[in-house]
This record gives C-alpha cells, sequence and structure tokens, in this order.
C-alpha cells in the first residue's frame, strides 16, 4: 500500500482533497446526507431489518469458504459492509476507502473506535436521541482516496467490493480500471449498483446496462453473476415511506 500524505485526526489521506473539492462534495456539504447513511446503515433498531441486507445477501455466496488475505471496499460510506466482512474473516485485512471525510469519520468512530454516536433523525420522524453503540475491529481500516486512484499495489487485493458507488464516480472506466490493476489474478469483485447516473454523458456512455457488461469483458474480467432486477428499498422516514432503487449485480473475476 502506498503511504498516506497526511491524516486528519486518525484518517491516513492518500489523495489531497483540494478546498473546492470538499465544498462541491455533496457528502461534506449537507450534513443530513451523512446522517441519513448514519441512519441507514447503523441504526437497525428504527428500521423492521437492515435495509440493505439484499446487498450483503447478494455477495455471500461467491465469497470464498475459506482464508483470504485482503479484502477492499471502494466508496465505502459508513462502513457496513466492509465491517460485515470483517467479522466474517477476522484474519483478513479489511479496508474500506471513500472521497468523502465525514462519511470516514461516522465509519472510523463507529467500527474502529468503538464510540457511541448519538445521532437525532428527528427529522424523519424518529427519537431525537438514537444511541449507536460502536465496535472495535482490529482488522478494518479507513482511508480517504478516490476510485479512479487506488492507494493499493498491483495485484495486491483479493475481493473487492462496492455499493451505490459506480454511478457517483467522476470516470467510470477509470474506476473499473483501478480495479482490475490492484485485484489479484484469480480475486473477485462484487458490486451493486442503480446505475442512477447524475450526468448526461454517463447515461450517454453506459446506459443500458449491456454496455457496462461489455466494458467488463473488455478489460478482461470474466462474469460470473450479472443480474438486473436486484430491488433494494431505502426507506426515508418513519412512516415508511421509500425509495426503490433497482439495481445491477455483479460479480466478476479478473483473468
Ligand atoms: C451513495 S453513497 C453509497 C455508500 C454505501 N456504499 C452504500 O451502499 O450505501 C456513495 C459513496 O461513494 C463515495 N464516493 C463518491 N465518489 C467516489 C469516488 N470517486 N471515490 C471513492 N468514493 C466515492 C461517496 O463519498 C459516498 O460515501
Amino acid at each position: 500500500m502506498i503511504p498516506p500524505l497526511y491524516y486528519r485526526k486518525d484518517i491516513p489521506f492518500f489523495y489531497n482533497k483540494t478546498e473546492t473539492e470538499f465544498q462541491q462534495d455533496v457528502y461534506e456539504r449537507f450534513d443530513p446526507m451523512v446522517i441519513r447513511q448514519t441512519a441507514l446503515h447503523l441504526a437497525d433498531d428504527i428500521w423492521d431489518k437492515y435495509p440493505f441486507q439484499a446487498v450483503i445477501d447478494f455477495g455471500k455466496p461467491y465469497l470464498p469458504k475459506g482464508k483470504i488475505s485482503s479484502i477492499l471496499e471502494i466508496g465505502c460510506g459508513t462502513g457496513r459492509w466492509i465491517a460485515n466482512l470483517a467479522q466474517v474473516y477476522p484474519n483478513s485485512t479489511c479496508w474500506g476507502i471513500d472521497y468523502s471525510y465525514q462519511m470516514l469519520k461516522q465509519a472510523h468512530e463507529y467500527w474502529v473506535k468503538g464510540h457511541t454516536i448519538y445521532l437525532d433523525f428527528s427529522t424523519k420522524g424518529f427519537a431525537k436521541n438514537l444511541v449507536l453503540t460502536g465496535q472495535q475491529l482490529k482488522n478494518l481500516y479507513f482511508g480517504l482516496a478516490k476510485a479512479s486512484d487506488l492507494p493499493f499495489e498491483d495485484a495486491s487485493q483479493d475481493i473487492i467490493i462496492h455499493s451505490f458507488l459506480l454511478d457517483r464516480v467522476d470516470d467510470l472506466k477509470k474506476a473499473l480500471m483501478e480495479m482490475h490493476r490492484i485485484l489479484v489474478s484469480g480475486g473477485k469483485m462484487i458490486f451493486v449498483t442503480p446505475l442512477n447516473f447524475q450526468k448526461a454523458t454517463d447515461w450517454e456512455q453506459y446506459s443500458p446496462p449491456t454496455k457496462i457488461h461489455q466494458l467488463l469483458l473488455e478489460l478482461n474480467f470474466e462474469i460470473l453473476e450479472w443480474t438486473e432486477d436486484l430491488t433494494v428499498f431505502e426507506p426515508l422516514d418513519a412512516r415508511g415511506n421509500a425509495i426503490c432503487w433497482k439495481c445491477v449485480g455483479v460479480v466478476v473475476v479478473k483473468k
């Protein structure tokens, strides 16, 4: 792994994020976004069940039964999926990489430091003081980097996972090339994405999803699983309003 440029609190920065980039990033600018992600992924008690369980369940059958030395989640947000795998594989080194310091701070405090997070989600009808008790996972690390410039050596990661990321990256092809570069040969990448692009150029380049299927083949991935009808419900409030995400679920192997 390449050494970080600097640390902010306990979070290593592998990318020198400019003040303008901080300001342009919705996950830095809008506290409500970070609060929503924290509630969604860490406040299980307010939901019937963990809302993104479908993402974790999708990946499960494709994970190796034996030992894995390294697992990486890109765009990990508040770290739920990678923390789940860090517990399933306690002898693996697990990294969560994200572009937002605010997300990483929550993830690190909750999953690594074992802090209690007090969350006010009352604007969505829940109690004012939700108490989220953290854990102290010893094999989990969080750092700031961009998906298109990953701070890992070539062929260094056994498993890469990401969810709700691909339609948010600035350069989708470059990000997939980076992921291919750092995977070991025979390593797997598992991802779920609604392909809810934010830019017209991304819609032109990558919709319908068969274009991404083709791109993965061109980048020398072998496709093990491809489904276009994975539904994920993202609850919004205490009344039960929700967004229905129509996701593509993919498992590929680096040839
Ligand atoms: C919609 S959230 C998804 C978070 C989580 N993976 C989930 O499934 O809920 C997108 C996340 O990707 C991060 N992100 C966006 N662009 C990124 C990039 N170029 N490199 C790394 N992370 C990025 C954001 O900061 C945010 O935490």
